[in-house]
């Protein structure tokens, strides 16, 4: 898909991959609904933007939320043209030896990277669905491809992630258009 006609939700847009993401794609013409959860940084980075060839608009949520979620949905069903991609790049870690990482932040590495994506993922596909062409796009990182000491579980939950995505591709055409 052509970067101007895509019109895509970005999670975890005030994050440092998500701002420089959101910097290519606006400069590409790309239309941006951007989500986290602290919205004066959402403001802030929608003000550093400026004004697009396609709408620039925000939602603060907590993606391990239902309701957080369920705003995403809302906000991405009022977007102009409506949206044709997800990209879930919000991510959470919590380095340490797994021993000593506690089961907090364990469920919150896997809520974050793994189950939030599944979760947005299923909720926005009707929407994604009826557009000619759409796609869901989950950032992965090089620990999904590697186990490494001191990042147990989020390597766990970049693996799975990454199978999500594999999944995705040779499932069948309610979850990959375009
Ligand atoms: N940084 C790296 O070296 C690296 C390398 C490979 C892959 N990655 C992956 O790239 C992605 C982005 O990484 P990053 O370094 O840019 O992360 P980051 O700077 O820590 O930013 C995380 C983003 O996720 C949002 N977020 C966290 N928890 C959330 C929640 N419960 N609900 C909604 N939003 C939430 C944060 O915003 P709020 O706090 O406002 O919610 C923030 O926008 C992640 O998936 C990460 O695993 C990163």
């Amino acid at each position: 898909m052509q970067l101007e006609r895509i019109r895509a939700v970005l999670t975890g847009a005030t994050g440092g991959i998500g701002r420089a993401l959101a910097r290519r794609l606006h400069a590409a013409g790309t239309g941006l609904l951007l989500t986290a959860r602290d919205e004066q940084a959402l403001r802030a980075l929608r003000d550093e933007l400026g004004p697009g060839r396609q709408a620039v608009e925000l939602v603060a949520a907590d993606l391990l939320s239902a309701e957080g979620v369920t705003r995403v949905a809302d906000a991405a069903a009022r977007f102009p043209g409506g949206i044709n991609a997800l990209i879930n790049n919000a991510g959470h870690n919590s380095p340490g030896l797994f021993g000593q990482v506690g089961a907090a932040d364990i469920e919150a590495i896997v809520a974050v990277n793994l189950v939030a994506p599944m979760r947005l993922s299923r909720t926005l596909l009707p929407r994604l669905s009826c557009q000619p062409r759409s796609l869901i796009v989950n950032i992965g990182s090089v620990f999904g491809l590697i186990g490494y000491p001191g990042n147990a579980a989020y390597c766990a939950s970049k693996f799975a992630v990454a199978a999500l995505g594999l999944a995705f591709q040779l499932g069948n055409a309610s979850s990959r258009r375009g």
